[in-house]
């Protein structure tokens, strides 16, 4: 082992936090978990993970669960192609693998959902198998320590940090190693403000000697984040409100939401649904920032009469039940302050 494998363990055995994906070699949990983790901070991720596996305790439960009790549950994280694909994938290891989770590194790779990253992490930390997990947390800790100026969000970076990190990987313990440079990123090497003053590795850190800590990583792009403006109608009519299933490969695909004109630029809704008996009435602004869009979400109290200038395939749903359907958050905050939804 490395002087530098040697000294990461040690830091690992003495800072690592007791994660409940941490105890498990199960391929199931720990799959889950690293998707949960693709784009969720560890605070939150843990609370959905923990409902996950009490709701689905393995991947059969997983499977047997219609798409929208997945979504239910989902609710909240975002990037919901991630609970589709996580479902998708939980029926496909389940019909055609006899339910026996892929256990060589390619074979994880070939999942829906599954990149580099996370069949590393599985493939380490389930299967002891010696493949570098560099997540954005590892990127940050190498670029800093070796002093890579080469963009992370490159094809050049990605090829050039994972060289890197393999030539560190301890082949002995691949898993351990993996979890502990994840967990070096996110506790000691920040993003911001780094515990640079305690870190083991403040001497043979270049970016440290050489002052570039908050430089680094650096990322080439810039990402164009399109604007989108939603009108969401809420529409009250002998107990029913009325709500549709988003179809379509765009954001929030198979949740539901209330009846919606959208617009590319920001235009008065009496513009939008002509002339109607009942202006709908403004009751909620929010904005909504994605990775590459910005929704500016309005909502307005309207008559049942609108929904004839639109053209959606619209449920009136008894207000008893609007809570079991999967939302968009901003939704649901939106439903639960006018309607009060249960939790079930
Ligand atoms: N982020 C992604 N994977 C993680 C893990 N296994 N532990 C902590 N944070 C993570």
């Amino acid at each position: 082992m490395t002087d530098f494998g040697i000294k990461l363990l040690e830091w690992y055995h003495l800072n690592k936090r007791p994660l409940p994906w941490r105890s498990t070699t199960d391929p199931y949990r720990v799959w889950l978990s690293e998707i949960i983790l693709q784009q969720t901070q560890v605070v939150q991720g843990t609370a959905y993970y923990m409902r996950f596996v009490n709701q689905f305790p393995d991947i059969k439960h997983l499977a047997q669960a219609s798409e929208e009790q997945v979504l239910k549950l989902w609710q909240g994280l975002g990037y919901y192609s991630r609970a589709r694909n996580l479902h998708a994938t939980a029926q496909y290891i389940v019909s055609e693998l006899k339910g026996d989770f892929p256990q060589s590194y390619p074979e994880i790779l070939q999942l829906k959902g599954v990149g580099p990253y996370t069949a590393a992490a599985i493939a380490s930390f389930c299967f002891n198998l010696p493949h570098a997990a560099v997540d954005g947390n590892v990127y940050r800790f190498l670029s800093r320590l070796k002093g890579i100026e080469t963009a992370i969000d490159t094809t050049e970076g990605k090829k050039l940090f994972t060289q890197i990190a393999e030539d560190l990987l301890n082949h002995r313990h691949p898993g351990d190693h993996n979890q502990a440079m994840i967990e070096f990123g996110a506790l000691m090497c920040k993003p911001v403000n780094p515990l640079c003053g305690e870190c083991p590795f403040r001497e043979d850190c270049m970016a440290f000697a050489t002052g570039t800590i908050t430089s680094l990583p650096k990322k080439s792009k810039k990402i164009r984040q399109r604007k989108r403006y939603f009108h969401y109608l809420f529409i009250e009519d002998e107990g029913q409100i009325y709500l549709e299933k988003r179809e379509g490969d765009d954001v929030w695909k198979n949740l539901y939401q209330l009846p919606v004109i959208e617009a590319a630029k920001n235009i008065p809704i009496q513009q939008l649904v002509g002339a109607v008996v009942e202006v709908p009435i403004l009751v909620n602004e929010y904005k909504h920032v994605l990775s590459h869009q910005i929704i500016y979400a309005s909502f307005y109290v309207a008559d049942k009469s609108v929904l004839e200038k639109l053209k959606g395939n619209y449920l009136g749903v008894p207000l008893k039940t609007v809570h079991k359907y999967p939302f968009p958050q901003l939704i649901a905050n939106f439903l639960n302050e006018r309607i009060g939804l249960k939790q079930d």
